[in-house]
C-alpha cells in the first residue's frame, strides 16, 4: 500500500494477516501471534492510514503503562510508519504535560494521541475514532471496556479498538473474550512479516532464517507462545498463582515512601543475566519489587555503578537498604561491598523451603491482597540483548516459564525429585532469597524471641559465649545445654552444631537470639551481627514487653499471634514444640 498526501510518500505492503486487519471494520480486532510477525508495525500502519484520508479524525495509541509505549510502539510509529510525514512537518509531536498526553498532530486535523493506562485520566477524557491497544493482554477487561466507551468521535464510518498480543494461558479474558465472539481474534505467523520471510522466493529471509532459529532454540511456554502464537498455559508452573492483574502494581516514578524499609537482593551472573532487585517493605510487612538491573554481560563494579546512580532519581535520594541479599559469589560479593562501601549477607539458599515462602506470600489475603508486588516496568533498562534472544528481560517475564521439572537418578531405587528447571531463573532466585531472608530467617528470629521470654539469662549466657561464630558451641563448654532451637534440632550437640547470634527486629521491636546454623562453613561467611550489648538491651527491653503483656512465664507466654504477630511473643501454636536440649 502507498499513501501520498501532497510531497509525503510512505510505502508499507500489509501481508497475510496485516491485510485483514486493514480491511477489518469490526468494533473489536485482536492481532494475535508469536513475535516479529509485524503485529504492532501493522496496527500502527492502519491509525497512520486512517488519520492521512480521515481529517479530523482522532486516535489513540495506549498500552498498560505510558513509559512501556516509549522503548516501544513510539519508536516504530517514528522511525518507520511516519517517518516521512514527520521528516516534511505533515505530522508534528507535541510532548504533553503533567495534565495533557503527549500527541501526533496532523496537517489535516487529525491527531493521534498517545498514553498509559496508568494515567487514565490524560487521555480518557477525550473521545476518539480508533484506539490502538498495544500488548493488550497487560489490560484489565475494565481497562478495555472504558476504552470502547471512549470511540465515539464519528469522524469515520466506523469506529474500532485495534489491539496486539503475544498469547497468554488459555484462560486470559482476552481469549475469552475473542472465544465468546466479542472480539475479532486475527492469526499472524512470521510468513506475515517481509523482513523475515520472502514471499517471492517462498522462503525465509537471511535476517527471518537467524531470528526464527533463535525461537527454535526457546523451550517450553516460550516456545509455545513466542514461537507458535499458541495460547497456551505451562505445565507445572511453579508460582501458578501469580496473575497480572493481582500481583502486577503501578510503577513508582521515583521511589516508595521513604519510611519503608529498603531491601536489596542480588543474583550474581555475566553470561546468564546479573539480577539486582530493589525491594520496599510497607508497615504492614509486604514486599513490593521496584526497580531492578536485569543484564548480561557486565562487570560487577560496573553493576555497581549503576546501582549507585537508580539510587538517586532527580534529585531524590532512596534510603539505605537494610539488607543486601546475595547468592554465594565471595569474589561478586566481595566487589559490591568494596565499591558501594556496604555490608552483605549470604542468601538462605533452600530452594524448596524459599518457594513455599514466596507462594505464602502470592496468596491472596483476606483484606484482598497478597503480601508481595512486582511493581510494572520495573526493569531499569531492557537488555538489548536479551531482548533480540527473546529471553526474559525482567523478574516478572521469568514467572511465566518457572517450572518443575523431574530430576532422574541414576540409582533405581530413588524416586525422581520435582526441582524448578534451571533456565530463565534468575529473578525467580533474587526472589527467593529476599523472601526467605525477610520470612524464614525472620521467622526463626522470631521465635528464637519466644524462648527468650522464658530462658532470658540462659540466653544472655549462651549469646555471650557465643560472640566468635567461627567456633562450635562445644567449645564454649555449652555442648548439650542449649534448647533454643525451636525447630527441634539438636543444638551444640555435635561437631557441626553451633549457635548464631542475631540481631532482630520484628513491628519496631528490637531484640537478639540465637540461632542453630548448618556447619561450619556457614556460619563462617554469615558472620556474627550486631553487637553485645546492643542485643543485650534489646532482649531486656523485649523480656520487659513480655511481661507487660503478661506473659513472662515461659513457655506459656508463646501467644498465637499471626507469624508478623502483634507482639514479640512469638508466632503461634505452629512453633509449640517442647525443649528438645538436656539442659531445660
Ligand atoms: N510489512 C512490513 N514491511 C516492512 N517491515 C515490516 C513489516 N511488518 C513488520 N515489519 C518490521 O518487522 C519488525 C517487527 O515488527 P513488529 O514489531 O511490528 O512485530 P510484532 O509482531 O509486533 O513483534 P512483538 O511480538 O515482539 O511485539 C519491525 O522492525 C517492523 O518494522
Ligand atoms: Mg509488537
Amino acid at each position: 500500500m502507498s499513501t501520498t498526501a501532497e510531497q509525503v510518500k510512505h510505502v508499507y505492503q500489509p501481508i497475510g494477516s496485516a491485510r485483514k486487519l486493514f480491511s477489518a471494520k469490526d468494533p473489536e480486532v485482536l492481532l494475535s501471534g508469536p513475535a516479529g510477525t509485524g503485529k504492532s508495525r501493522a496496527c500502527l500502519e492502519k491509525l497512520h492510514a486512517m488519520a492521512l484520508m480521515n481529517p479530523g479524525m482522532r486516535g489513540v495509541i495506549l498500552r498498560k503503562t505510558a513509559t512501556s509505549l516509549t522503548s516501544t510502539a513510539l519508536v516504530t510509529f517514528r522511525e518507520h510508519v511516519a517517518k516521512e510525514a514527520i521528516d516534511s512537518g505533515e505530522v508534528r509531536f507535541f510532548g504533553g504535560s503533567s495534565q495533557e498526553a503527549s500527541l501526533f498532530k496532523y496537517a489535516n486535523g487529525s491527531t493521534i494521541t498517545v498514553g498509559g493506562m496508568d494515567k487514565a485520566t490524560r487521555i480518557m477524557s477525550s473521545e476518539y475514532d480508533i484506539a490502538y491497544v498495544q500488548e493488550a493482554i497487560e489490560l484489565t477487561e475494565n481497562d478495555w471496556e472504558a476504552i470502547t466507551t471512549r470511540l465515539r468521535h464519528g469522524r469515520v464510518s466506523f469506529q474500532q479498538v485495534i489491539a496486539d498480543t503475544n498469547p497468554d494461558t488459555p484462560y486470559h479474558w482476552l481469549k475469552q473474550r475473542c472465544d465468546n465472539g466479542k472480539t475479532r481474534i486475527i492469526s499472524c505467523t512470521h510468513e506475515d512479516n517481509p523482513t523475515l520471510y520472502d514471499q517471492e522466493k517462498q522462503d525465509w529471509t537471511p535476517s527471518g532464517a537467524s531470528y526464527i532459529a533463535k525461537l527454535d532454540n526457546l523451550t517450553g511456554i516460550r516456545l509455545d507462545r513466542l514461537r507458535y502464537g499458541r495460547w497456551s498455559a505451562a505445565d507445572g508452573l511453579i508460582y501458578d498463582t501469580f496473575d497480572g492483574q493481582v500481583h502486577l502494581h503501578a510503577p513508582y516514578r521515583i521511589f516508595p515512601p521513604k519510611d519503608w524499609e529498603r531491601y536489596w537482593s542480588i543474583d550474581f551472573g555475566y553470561t546468564n543475566p546479573f539480577v539486582c532487585q530493589f525491594w520496599a517493605k510497607d508497615p504492614d510487612g509486604r514486599l513490593y519489587l521496584y526497580r531492578e538491573i536485569y543484564r548480561t554481560q557486565t562487570l560487577v563494579e560496573d553493576h555497581a555503578e549503576m546501582i549507585r546512580k537508580l539510587t538517586r532519581i532527580e534529585g531524590h535520594y532512596d534510603p539505605p537498604p537494610v539488607a543486601v541479599v546475595c547468592d554465594h559469589d565471595a569474589e561478586g560479593r566481595a566487589t559490591l561491598e568494596e565499591k558501594l562501601g556496604i555490608s552483605t549477607v549470604a542468601a538462605h539458599k533452600s530452594v524448596l523451603e524459599g518457594i513455599e515462602a514466596v507462594k505464602a506470600r502470592l496468596k491472596v489475603q483476606d483484606d484482598g491482597k497478597p503480601r508481595l508486588f512486582i511493581a510494572r516496568d520495573a526493569v531499569a533498562e531492557r537488555d538489548p540483548q536479551l531482548v533480540e534472544d527473546k529471553k526474559p528481560t525482567c523478574t516478572q517475564e521469568e514467572l511465566l516459564s518457572y517450572i518443575w521439572t523431574k530430576t532422574v537418578s541414576h540409582d533405581a531405587m530413588k524416586i525422581p525429585k520435582e526441582t524448578p528447571r534451571k533456565v530463565d531463573d534468575h529473578g525467580m532466585d533474587a526472589m527467593r532469597y529476599l523472601v526467605a531472608h525477610v520470612d524464614l530467617i525472620g521467622r526463626a528470629r522470631i521465635r528464637t524471641l519466644t524462648w527468650l521470654s522464658q530462658e532470658h539469662h540462659e540466653v544472655m549466657r549462651v549469646a555471650s559465649a557465643c560472640n566468635n561464630p567461627q567456633r562450635p558451641l562445644a567449645d564454649h563448654g555449652l555442648k548439650g545445654r542449649c534448647c533454643l532451637d525451636p525447630g527441634g534440632h539438636q543444638v551444640g550437640g555435635g561437631e557441626r552444631h553451633h549457635v548464631h547470634l542475631l540481631a532482630v527486629e520484628h513491628r519496631g521491636c528490637l531484640g537478639g537470639g540465637v540461632q542453630r546454623r548448618g556447619d561450619r562453613g556457614d556460619l563462617g561467611r554469615s558472620g556474627c551481627p550486631g553487637d553485645l550489648l546492643s542485643i543485650g538491651s534489646c532482649l531486656r527491653s523485649c523480656w520487659r514487653r513480655c511481661r507487660r503483656s503478661g506473659s513472662s512465664n515461659g513457655r506459656s507466654s508463646r501467644s498465637r499471634g499471626s507469624r508478623d504477630g502483634e507482639s514479640c511473643t512469638g508466632p503461634g501454636a505452629e512453633d509449640d514444640q517442647s525443649c528438645p536440649g538436656d539442659g531445660c
